[in-house]
């Protein structure tokens, strides 16, 4: 893979700890969230950031997560999960007490505002995860949050409970109607993005697209951060199996999204480039 000219994350931050399993919450139907104790991610995890987990002892490559929550005084974390497969399902089942492989953080995160405004943060389905740490760092610089949730259905929307206090507002869309307004989370775009100065993202890449078109369009002064996926063996750019299109100046370029990601300016993506990629998240 040839050189890109993005910049790359800081690993001199990640560290390997054997975390432990503190709580497990279920939250609805495949959907769990995990709290960690791990003193060192705690102290370093920054919002977008994410950790590569495994249980152990298991066989299986680590996984990776964004950090949903983080409290450095508890020297704790948290992370949102949804069933996928196997590694997933073995995360689903810990049990307090259980131990955890973390190795994070890891990756580049979202741009902290220097100067106190507006932003929206938007979320499909488990694109949630990345969310309450990110407000939390917001609000205490001052900034106005207010918060766009999509899902299929009522049980699968991020519970508001769980976000910190001192949100400027809400919205949440389902599919079916079953809470909230019935349709697409895009379809409740246009009427957030006024007066907007920064728009963060992360859920599916046809939703991110999507959302990344009508924010350039309608507001194209704001900064529209996206966190994307890929496939990730290692998490700290050795496998190359995460790679995804961006783009350099212009020029299409190929990334590592564990390193030039996974947040990355939404102009920053070659969309075409990652809509032409097969699919593995499905
Ligand atoms: C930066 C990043 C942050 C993520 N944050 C979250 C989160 O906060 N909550 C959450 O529920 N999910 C998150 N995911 C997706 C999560 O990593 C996958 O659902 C998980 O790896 C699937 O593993 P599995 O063993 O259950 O599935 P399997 O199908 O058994 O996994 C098989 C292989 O495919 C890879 N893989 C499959 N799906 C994905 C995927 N979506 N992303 C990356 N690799 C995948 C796995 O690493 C594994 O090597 C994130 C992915 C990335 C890249
Ligand atoms: S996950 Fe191995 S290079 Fe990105």
């Amino acid at each position: 893979m040839s050189a890109t000219l993005l910049p790359e994350s800081d690993l001199s931050r990640a560290r390997d700890e054997v975390a432990t399993c503190i709580r497990a919450d279920g939250l609805g139907p495949g959907l769990h969230l995990l709290t960690l104790e791990a003193p060192e991610a705690a102290r370093e995890a920054l919002p977008g950031e994410f950790a590569q987990l495994q249980v152990v002892p298991g066989p299986l490559l680590r996984r990776p997560f964004s950090f949903s929550g983080v409290d450095p005084g508890r020297g704790t974390v948290s992370f949102y999960l949804r069933v996928y497969g196997e590694g997933t399902r073995r995360l689903a089942q810990l049990s307090p007490g259980s131990p955890v492989r973390l190795l994070g953080p890891l990756g580049r995160g979202f741009s902290l505002p220097q100067v106190k405004g507006s932003s929206l943060l938007v979320a499909g389905g488990v694109g949630a995860a990345p969310f309450p740490h990110l407000a939390g760092q917001l609000l205490a610089r001052g900034e106005r949050v207010r918060w766009l949730n999509g899902a299929a259905s009522a049980d699968q929307l991020f519970p508001l409970g769980l976000l910190p206090a001192g949100l400027a507002g809400s919205l949440q869309v389902t599919d079916d109607g079953s809470s909230g307004r019935q349709g697409l989370l895009t379809d409740a775009l246009a009427e957030l993005l006024d007066g907007v100065d920064r728009v963060y993202a992360c859920g599916p890449n046809p939703m991110l697209q999507a959302v990344a078109e009508m924010a350039s369009r309608l507001r194209p002064e704001a900064l529209v951060e996206v966190s994307l996926e890929a496939p990730m063996g290692c998490g700290f750019g050795t496998c190359l199996g995460c790679s995804i299109p961006l783009l350099s100046q212009g020029t299409a370029v190929p990334g590592l999204c564990c390193r030039q990601g996974p947040v990355l300016a939404a102009d920053q993506v070659d969309w075409e480039g990652l809509r032409r990629q097969p699919s593995h998240l499905e």
